[in-house]
């Protein structure tokens, strides 16, 4: 037998399971990317037969009716086993299971955990001490939320370093799995005419926009916990930013590329009560939505915010002065995450009251990057009007597929490719920026503005983001 591979995908029976992970791994396998030799266990407590473990997530694998005769091939490799997250005869067991499917010199082991964050540890533990391979490889994958501000992040990470080394562990941010978000790399480092503006002296402010249409419906009791500054800002668009604003790795090795994250984290000051705005959604104008206390599992007083505006400043000498301000929330008018890099007003403008340049890079939904840009009229009249160079992926590009960011990452992890995932000074980094506010909000000293449900948010929004330096055309 050549050399074996098995993922291990704990909490098998769960959301994230059978709406990410599976789909993702068949999309890889689908491709022809799985390597020879691979298999698929799920483990997890509920009681389930292979049929039924195959039920659970067999219907989402792929909606494409080309890929759909790969899917019993795919079925094929994956397995489910039983067991507790605590026990260590159970680890055991699980051990034995994947004996079963090893073979050749090299043995790799990808234990994915598929988890609530409260288990984390003792199925660290439990992985680390019946199920580690000696002499083999061996990964573990973790999802966010991790910890839940700097001193039970740190704990959580003294808890898993004390078991796996930083090189054995991969922290999933899907956000870096986003094409969008991979694709700011060549855009700022591959075109000189962007490298070139890339600065305070022609950058005025840069907004970062995270928007969903819909409330927290049926995860409120894990979002009334977290909020939205933990559930996207912290991690997600904080991504976001530091490949927007790092400094040219030297190279795209995972370290360079890491470093130059963390540099930029440090240069951030941790966030100011000035500069940041919350609201929580109520109900809809006319009253068919609920507001977000209404959801189960939130309470009647809770004041976790659904809604930020927020404004960070690095502290550098590319950055200086140029406010990064992010706005982000559930229950809005529209569902759109953005980046908008908004230009400086041309110095001596011999065309008074044009609007300024921006740079727009459109992550979801309908992928795009678009310059918006002064032209003339065509026609006998000097007339400059607002227009775009529009790169809208589905016409550019319309028979690439964009892979599924989960697909994207769980292939670096096959890989051994670290770029994509978040480093343990880069979390620290990361928390250190907003804990101080998350504390303050924790203990309602300051409140949520409330916004109906649909709406665009809180009605201080426009003043608060016009205060920090942004210009609509
Ligand atoms: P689930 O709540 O669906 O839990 C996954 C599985 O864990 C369950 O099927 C259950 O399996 C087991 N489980 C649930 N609660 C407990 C508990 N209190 N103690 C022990 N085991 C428990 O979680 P998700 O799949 O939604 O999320 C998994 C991880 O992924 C979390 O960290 C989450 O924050 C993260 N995540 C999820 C996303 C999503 O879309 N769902 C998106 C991004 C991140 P059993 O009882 O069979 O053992
Ligand atoms: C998750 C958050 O991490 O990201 C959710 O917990 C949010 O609240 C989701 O909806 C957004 O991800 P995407 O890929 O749909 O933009």
């Amino acid at each position: 037998m050549s050399d074996s591979t098995v993922i291990i995908v704990l909490g098998a029976s769960g959301d994230l399971a059978k709406k990410k992970t599976f789909p993702a791994l068949f999309g890889v396998f689908k491709d022809n990317f799985m390597p020879p030799n691979t298999f698929i266990l799920g483990y997890a407590r509920s009681e389930m037969d292979r049929s039924s473990f195959h039920d659970r997530f067999s219907k989402n694998l792929t909606k494409n009716d080309q890929d759909k005769g790969k899917v019993p091939q795919f079925l094929d490799l994956c397995e489910y086993v039983r067991g507790s997250y605590d026990k260590a005869e159970d680890f055991k067991n699980l051990n034995k299971e994947i004996e079963k499917r090893e073979g050749g010199s090299k043995r790799r082991r990808i234990f994915y955990l598929a988890l609530p964050p409260s288990v984390y540890g003792d199925v660290a533990k439990g992985l680390r001490e019946h199920c580690y391979c000696e002499g083999g490889q061996n990964r573990l994958v973790i999802e966010k939320p991790f910890g839940f501000d700097t001193e039970s992040s740190n704990k959580l990470g003294k808890q898993l370093s004390s078991l796996w080394s930083e090189e054995e562990i991969y922290r999933i941010d899907h956000y870096l799995g986003k094409e969008m978000v991979k694709n700011i790399i060549p855009l700022r480092f591959a075109n000189v005419f962007f490298g070139t503006v890339w600065n305070r002296q022609s950058i005025d402010n840069v907004q970062i926009t995270f928007k969903e249409p819909f409330g927290t419906e049926g995860r409120g009791g894990y979002f009334d916990e977290f909020g939205i500054i933990r559930d996207v800002i912290q991690n997600h668009l904080i991504q976001v930013l530091c490949y927007l604003a790092m400094e040219k790795p030297l190279s795209l090795d995972a370290e360079h590329v890491r470093d130059e994250k963390v540099k930029v984290l440090k240069c951030i000051h941790p966030l100011k009560e000035d500069d940041i705005l919350v609201g929580q959604y109520t109900k809809s104008l006319d009253g068919q939505k609920p507001g977000y206390r209404d959801d189960e599992g939130v309470k009647k007083d809770s004041n976790a915010p659904t809604f930020a505006a927020l404004v960070l400043h690095i502290d550098n000498d590319r950055w200086s002065g140029v406010p990064f301000i992010f706005k982000s929330g559930k229950a809005l008018e529209e569902h759109k995450v953005e980046v908008r890099i908004q230009f400086q007003e041309c110095p001596g403008n011999i065309f008074p009251g044009v609007s300024r340049n921006e740079l727009v890079i459109r992550l979801q939904p309908n992928e795009a990057v678009y310059v918006k840009f002064q032209n003339k009229l065509p026609g006998l009249e000097m007339i400059p009007v607002v227009t775009e160079l529009d790169l809208t992926y589905k016409e550019r590009f319309p028979n690439q597929r964009i892979p599924d960011a989960y697909e994207a990452l769980l292939l670096d992890v096959l890989n051994n490719n670290h770029s994509n995932f978040v480093r343990d000074d880069e979390l620290e980094a990361a928390w250190e920026i907003f804990t101080p506010i998350l504390h303050k909000i924790d203990a309602n000293e300051i409140t949520c503005e409330p916004y109906p449900y649909g709406s665009r948010g809180p009605s201080s929004l426009s003043a608060f983001v016009e205060k920090h330096g942004y210009k609509r055309d």
